[in-house]
C-alpha cells in the first residue's frame, strides 16, 4: 500500500488508521476529511528526533500551518514541541486561540499590511520573517512606536530551481518571495536591517520550493546560504545565529513517487552545513526548517459518496462525487496525482474513470483516468489518499458548496476537529 496507515480488511473493506472507512462515512457524512492523529504525531517525532540527532537540542522544526490550519493542529504541535510558521493573522489567531504560545510563532508573508504588522506585534509573535525592504521599514516604525525590539529572520532568495511544479517553486532569483542574493540586493537588505534600532536580526531564511525529491537541492541551498553568511561577515562584520532552510520535502501521492527518507536527508544537510561552516570559520547557527506537507499529507484521506456514473461510449466514463475542486483543487491547479481507492470493492472487473466533482465546471476533476471496480455505483464510497496537506486549507465555497468537516482518528477512535460548514455559516456574511 501507499502508506502503512492504509490497509484492507479480509473482506476487502478499506481501513484508514485501522478504522473502517465506510463506517466513518456513515457516521460523519461525506465529503469527509479524515486525519490520522497518530501519524501526525509520528511525523512530528521523526522531525524532532532527526533535528536533535543532527543539530542538538536547540534545533527546531516549525510546522508550516498553511498545509492544514485548524485549532487541533496547533494543540498537537504544542504537545509535540514544534514551532509554528504562520502566514496571516488568521493562522496566528487560530494558533493563539488553541493556546499555542505566541513566542514560538514565526510570522511569514510577502505582503504584510500595516494592520498585519501591528496585529502580530501586539500579540507578541516571537519572530517576523521579513520578506522585503518595505516590510522592514514598516516593522521598524511599528516596533519603535511600541518600544519593542523585534526578533526577525531575513528572507533571501538563493537562486535555486528545485525542479518541482512552477507554481510552488520559490527559490529562483525572479520569484516574488524574499530578496535575491545574486543581484546584490540581499546584502543591502541585511545592511538596512542591521541599521534599524528596533529590529534584532537573528538570522536568515530561505525556502526553495515544495514537493522536493531532488537530494541535491538542499545541499546546494546550504552552499549558497553559507557563502552568503560568509560574505555578510566579511562586508558587515555580522554573524547570524539562526538559519531557517524552509520546508519542501516531498511525499508519496502514488506508488510511483519515491519514499523519502527524511532523517537521512536531514543528516546529509547537517553534514554539509557543518563542513561549509568550518571552511568559512563560522559557528553553527540554531537550525530551523518549516515542513508542512511532510507532517500532514499522509495523515489525510478524503471520502466521497458517488452521486452518479456517466459512461460516454467511445470516449470516457466519469464517477461523479459529492465533492470536487471545492475540497481538493490540487489536480485543477497543479495537475497533481493522487491514489484513489474504492472503500468496499466488489467484482473482479475494473474500468477506467475520471473522478469528478459536482461543481459547474468541466475542469472540476479530482483525478483523471483512475481504475475502479466496473460495478461502482451511486451510493458507493470512494477514498482519495494523501489529502492531509493543502486540501482542507485550500478548500473554497465555489458554487456555495459547504466545506467538509475534519475528523481526527486517534487510537481506534474518531472525533470532530472542524465541524461541517452549514449554509447558514456562508449566508452569515451576506447583508
Ligand atoms: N515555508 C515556506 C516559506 C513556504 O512557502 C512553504 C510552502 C513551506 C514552508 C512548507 O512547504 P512544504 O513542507 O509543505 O512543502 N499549495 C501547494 C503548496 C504550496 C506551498 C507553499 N509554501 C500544493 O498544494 O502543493
Amino acid at each position: 500500500m501507499l502508506c502503512d496507515n492504509i490497509t484492507r480488511a479480509a473482506d476487502g473493506a478499506l481501513l484508514f488508521a485501522g478504522q473502517d472507512v465506510n463506517a466513518l462515512a456513515d457516521r460523519w457524512g461525506t465529503p469527509l476529511y479524515l486525519m490520522d492523529e497518530d501519524r501526525i504525531r509520528l511525523n512530528c517525532r521523526m522531525y524532532r528526533g532527526a533535528f536533535r540527532a543532527s543539530f542538538g537540542e536547540d534545533a527546531l522544526p516549525l510546522y508550516a500551518g498553511k498545509a492544514a490550519s485548524f485549532r487541533q493542529m496547533y494543540r498537537i504541535m504544542a504537545e509535540e514541541g514544534l514551532g509554528v510558521d504562520a502566514v496571516s493573522p488568521g493562522e496566528i489567531s487560530t494558533a493563539l486561540s488553541a493556546g499555542y504560545p505566541a513566542e514560538n510563532i514565526y510570522f511569514h508573508g510577502d505582503g504584510k499590511t500595516e494592520a498585519d504588522v501591528a496585529f502580530a506585534l501586539d500579540r507578541g509573535v516571537g519572530c517576523f520573517i521579513v520578506d522585503n525592504g518595505d516590510e522592514l521599514i514598516s516593522l521598524q516604525e511599528h516596533a519603535a512606536a511600541r518600544g519593542l525590539h523585534q526578533k526577525v529572520l531575513l528572507r533571501i532568495t538563493p537562486g535555486i530551481d528545485p525542479h518541482t511544479y512552477h507554481a510552488i517553486s520559490t527559490g529562483a532569483v525572479d520569484v516574488k518571495f524574499g530578496v535575491p542574493v545574486e543581484t546584490g540586493q540581499a546584502m543591502e537588505f541585511v545592511r538596512a536591517a542591521l541599521g534599524m534600532k528596533n529590529i534584532e536580526v537573528a538570522g536568515l531564511h530561505c525556502h526553495v520550493g515544495s514537493m522536493v525529491f531532488d537530494e541535491d537541492v538542499f545541499l546546494r541551498t546550504v552552499d549558497l546560504m553559507v557563502g552568503f553568511m560568509a560574505d555578510v561577515r566579511g562586508e558587515l562584520g555580522f554573524v547570524f545565529r539562526e538559519l531557517n532552510l524552509g520546508g519542501g520535502y516531498g511525499v508519496r501521492y502514488t506508488d510511483d513517487d519515491p519514499m523519502a527518507d527524511i532523517p537521512a536527508r536531514i543528516a546529509e544537510v547537517a553534514a554539509r552545513l557543518k563542513t561549509r561552516l568550518a571552511e568559512a570559520d563560522l559557528p553553527l547557527p540554531r537550525f530551523l526548517m518549516e515542513p508542512g506537507r511532510s507532517i500532514v499529507a499522509d495523515a489525510g484521506m478524503t471520502v466521497y459518496t458517488v452521486c452518479s456514473i456517466k459512461r460516454i461510449p467511445g470516449y470516457k466514463s466519469y464517477v461523479i462525487t459529492d465533492g470536487g475542486m471545492t475540497d481538493n483543487p490540487r489536480y485543477c491547479l497543479y495537475g497533481a496525482a493522487y491514489t484513489v481507492l474504492h472503500a468496499a470493492p466488489r467484482g473482479r472487473l475494473r474500468a477506467i474513470f475520471d473522478l469528478a466533482g459536482r461543481c459547474c465546471e468541466s475542469g472540476d476533476i479530482i483525478q483523471p483516468a483512475i481504475s475502479l471496480p466496473a460495478a461502482t455505483a451511486r451510493g458507493d464510497r470512494i477514498a482519495v489518499c494523501t489529502t492531509g496537506a493543502y486540501n482542507y486549507s485550500m478548500a473554497s465555497n465555489y458554487n456555495r458548496f459547504c466545506r467538509p468537516p475534519v475528523v481526527m482518528l486517534r487510537g481506534g477512535e474518531s472525533y470532530l476537529a472542524v465541524r461541517r460548514e452549514r449554509i447558514e455559516d456562508v449566508l452569515a456574511l451576506d447583508l
